[in-house]
């Protein structure tokens, strides 16, 4: 099992640049299987969970190339398209490695009026359950069965448009439900549904295909059922949570960092914060130079809260935890998403942090210096959180199960390298 070895103390001084945005990568691959045609993706990371993904639609019977594009350096585009042959069962040893697999639910129903998808087990950050999908599906006018660990959706009639409200917010239990809602005959609304940008841009990309959706991004959804969805062409928006996580980066070692193609504005609670700490930001003509304020100040400390979007984001709480463990004074990070979300704290103490844990808020106080250490990578952000802190610490960390981190992160030791970092791969 790879390990990652980081000598820490190094600031990041240089480029880095921004991937497209997994979360949204994901939804986009599944919305493909909606087409009766060819989709282009233009700007799809390399990551293990798009592969994952690529394996799960391949196995329903769409075809995949990944011609390598001349002109990205990072990222590739994806060609999907039907190859006539339909599978509508996902088996469990694909949907195990990924619980996003559960967003070919909506769209298997939606064209070929049934599936069976294994029950995504829970994971390191809590039982994730998808009970808001599935009630969704059924005011669709779909049959839900359990059985056997599979979940049966069934709809032999087709699905009916719905008025569906979630009871709290779901990112994909959102997407599903409105791609599910684009064939479907007559009205959809989705009333308190995710705004996060990724849920706009899978919008975005739907309406491409001809699918009649308004209200993306507000807390209410409208579509229009069609009778079918052709092909289009997408380009993936940048992905926030990786700008987040090297922002974090930058604050904790005292860089000045330019992010190529990075956009501030699905960031705007995590920049206000971040210039509370005490960092500057100059928009630069392809994206945001990031450094310091006073770069003889240490970071001030913070208060955060989790929220869904246009709130701080659950998947930077790891990472902003771990930049907070050197800022002066006490800052409190409190997570309301998920209920198991602070996986990395163990593994930050190992490393000399001051961090006490209070129901679903942890209390980090200020420390002179972290130590490195060998660490443990339980779970995708957490051990971003890892990383972070490593590059700051004294000596050297070796960080173990990093296949954890390659989820979500696309070249994470070629970005940090050029940056200075002393970091590397060893098997
Ligand atoms: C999406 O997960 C993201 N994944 C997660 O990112 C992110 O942390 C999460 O949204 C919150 O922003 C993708 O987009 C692929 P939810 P999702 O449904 O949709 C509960 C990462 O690191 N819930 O918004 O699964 C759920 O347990 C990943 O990239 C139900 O109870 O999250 C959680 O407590 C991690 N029943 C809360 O709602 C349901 O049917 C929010 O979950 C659905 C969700």
């Amino acid at each position: 099992m790879d390990k990652l070895k980081i000598v820490g103390g190094i600031p990041l001084r240089g480029q880095i640049h921004i991937s497209g945005a997994k979360n949204a990568a994901l939804p986009l691959m599944a919305a493909s299987l909606l087409a009766s045609d060819e989709v282009i993706l233009q700007n799809v990371p390399h990551l293990a969970d798009i592969t994952t993904m690529a394996n799960l639609l391949m196995h329903c019977g769409l075809e995949i190339n990944m011609p390598v594009a001349k002109t990205e350096s990072f990222g590739h585009t994806l060609s999907l398209k039907p190859s006539g042959k339909v599978e509508t069962d996902a088996p469990y040893d694909l949907v195990r490695k990924m619980r996003a697999s559960v967003l070919v639910l909506g769209p298997l129903v939606a064209k070929y009026r049934r599936a069976k998808v294994s029950m995504p087990g829970g994971c390191a950050i809590g039982t994730r359950p998808i009970d808001l999908h599935l009630k969704g599906l059924e005011k669709l006018g779909a049959t839900v069965t359990l059985e056997g660990g599979d979940v049966y959706v069934d709809a032999p009639l087709g699905l009916q448009g719905a008025e569906i409200t979630f009871p709290f917010i779901t990112v994909t239990g959102t997407e599903n439900i409105m791609m599910a809602a684009t064939l479907a005959r007559g009205e959809t609304k989705i009333i308190n549904a995710a705004k996060e940008p990724e849920v706009v841009d899978l919008a975005k990309f739907l309406k491409a295909m001809g699918a009649k959706i308004t209200g993306e991004g507000s807390d209410i959804i409208t579509i229009q059922g069609v009778d079918q969805l052709g092909g289009c062409c997408h380009r993936i928006i940048p992905d926030r949570i990786e700008t987040g996580t090297y922002l974090a980066a930058i604050g904790i070692t005292n860089g000045d960092v330019e992010l190529i193609g990075a956009d501030l504005d699905m960031l705007s609670v995590v920049k206000g914060e971040l210039i509370e700490a005490g960092l500057s930001f100059d928009q630069t003509k392809e994206g945001v130079r990031v450094r310091r304020t006073d770069p003889q100040k240490s970071l001030k400390n913070l208060t955060l809260k989790t929220d869904p979007y246009p709130g701080f984001p659950t998947d930077l709480q790891a990472q902003l935890m771990a930049m907070m463990t050197l800022a002066e004074g006490i800052s409190t990070i409190t997570e309301t998403i998920f209920e198991n979300r602070f996986m990395h704290v163990a593994e930050l103490l190992r490393m000399g942090a001051n961090i006490h844990i209070h129901g679903s808020s942890a209390v980090v106080t200020g420390v002179e210096r972290l130590k490195g250490a060998p660490v443990m990578a339980t779970d995708l952000r957490a051990s971003a959180s890892l990383v972070i802190s490593a590059l700051a610490a004294e000596g050297e960390s070796i960080i173990g199960r990093i296949y954890h981190l390659d989820r979500g992160y696309e070249m994470i030791e070629a970005k940090l390298r050029r940056c200075g970092a002393s970091i590397e791969r060893i098997a």
